[in-house]
């Protein structure tokens, strides 16, 4: 028996991978969360197909309708919006299966993190300004380790990815001018990235706030921070040694004189 954990991409029903897609298409049994995952995509699934919203069932019947569906021979397919290894729960769907014998494949999607990325025309990992990117949460009711604090990471100043921090935006403003990031820093928020009310909000460390207020930002948003989001990036001369006419490496080895 196997399950088939597939990421949907961040909401255009063409980002899924051909890979997914596929799954999707030959799936007897489609569960997903319904306010995450666009209709247009399940809408690939077969006619015949059983489609179910999870989005109001807890845990145990999830699993329990996906184990009794592949004890019928059935094929079962679980959409994830995303990508699934990030803040996808998916780890506690897969205890209880695999306690029920159940084999999981998953299939990766692309990540709003990236998703947003693109929309903004963004590159996070700017040569000589910052080679780090931070996936992270604003610690709201769900608890983030000690160890993780977000001034503790933001000390690296690097690019910051927020995930499921829309409403908690002053506890991130705060957090990371006490890590001692300039107020100017750029922060450029997506929400609903790839869905056609998608919204992009550029904004700074100081106006943050205000500005997913005056747009009524307050869930389904990505917010990335930091110097790679400067809207004018591209006018400053940071390049990589990848594509330097100096630098030889295994697939340009050149010839030098
Ligand atoms: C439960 S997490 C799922 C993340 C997902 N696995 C991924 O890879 O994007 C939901 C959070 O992801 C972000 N998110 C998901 N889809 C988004 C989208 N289309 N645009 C902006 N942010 C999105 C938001 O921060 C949202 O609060």
């Amino acid at each position: 028996m196997k399950l088939y954990i597939v990421g949907a991409g961040p909401g255009a029903s063409d980002l899924i991978t051909v890979r997914g897609l596929r799954l999707l298409q030959e799936a007897d049994v489609v569960l997903y969360a319904d306010s995450l995952v666009s209709e247009e995509l399940i809408k690939e699934s077969k006619p015949t197909a059983e489609v179910l919203k999870t989005a109001g069932m807890h845990l145990e019947e999830m699993v329990d309708i996906m184990v009794s569906r592949l004890k019928q021979g059935k094929k079962v397919v679980r959409v994830h919006t995303g990508d699934p290894a990030v803040y996808g729960a998916i780890m506690e769907q897969i205890s209880l299966l695999k306690s029920e014998g159940v084999e999981i494949e998953i299939v990766p999607g692309v990540s709003s993190v990236f998703a947003a990325a693109a929309e903004l025309g963004a590159e996070l990992t700017i040569p000589d300004l910052t080679q780090t990117v931070i996936l992270t949460r604003a610690e709201g009711r769900t608890p983030v380790p000690d160890r993780e604090k977000l001034q503790d990471l933001a000390r690296h100043h690097c690019t910051i990815a927020f995930f499921l921090s829309a409403t908690l935006t002053k506890k991130v403003i705060n957090e990371l001018i006490e890590a001692g990031w300039s107020k100017a820093t750029p922060v450029a928020v997506v929400y609903k990235a790839t869905w056609p009310d998608q919204k992009i909000v550029r904004s700074t460390l100081e106006h943050l706030d205000e500005d997913m207020k005056k747009n009524g930002i307050r869930k389904q948003a990505m917010i990335l921070a930091g110097w790679a989001l400067d809207e004018h990036i591209h006018e400053k001369d940071y390049r990589s040694k990848l594509y330097d006419k100096e630098f030889f490496h295994g697939f340009r080895p050149g010839v030098k004189s």
